[in-house]
């Protein structure tokens, strides 16, 4: 993992904070998928399945156990930010039943000196 992380710079970036995670291990342990949530934001902080495991649920499993963990511990209507330019991204929320909150795009620093535009998904269904 630590290979994969190092290699991609979103990956890197989302990594920062391994502070309350959950991952997708392959059957010989190895990690393959995270989640991270900020209870007290009530947010997605970071998906990531890698990509040789995309496409096979792991991402819809993450994104369900976060929101049932962020609904247990209060919180109304769980949201992420998610990269303008990540359509993949927009694709996987909507199939989820997350919407758009609001269309003001936020600077989000992704790495030291780079900044990418993000919206606020919401999961709408809650
Ligand atoms: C988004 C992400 C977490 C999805 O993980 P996953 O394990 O592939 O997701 P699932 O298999 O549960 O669901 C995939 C579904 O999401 C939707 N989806 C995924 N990528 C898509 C794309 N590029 N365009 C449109 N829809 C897409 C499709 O409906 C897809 O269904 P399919 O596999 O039958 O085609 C994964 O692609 C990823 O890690 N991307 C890089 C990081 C990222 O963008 N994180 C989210 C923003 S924080």
């Amino acid at each position: 993992m630590q290979h994969w992380v190092a290699s991609d710079l979103g990956a890197k970036a989302a990594a920062g904070g391994w502070g309350n995670c959950l991952v997708a291990e392959n059957e010989d342990k190895e990690v393959v998928g995270w989640v991270e949530v900020d209870a007290a934001q009530g947010t997605v902080v970071s998906l990531w399945v890698h990509p040789d495991y995309q496409h096979n649920a792991i991402g819809t499993a993450l994104l369900l156990n976060a929101e049932a963990k962020l609904v247990e511990g209060g919180v109304q209507t769980p949201s992420a930010l998610v990269a303008t330019d990540n359509l993949g991204a927009f694709g996987f929320f909507n199939r989820l039943g997350w919407t758009v909150d609001d269309s003001a795009v936020v600077l989000v620093a992704v790495a030291p000196g780079v900044n990418l535009d993000h919206v606020k998904f919401v999961a709408s269904n809650k």
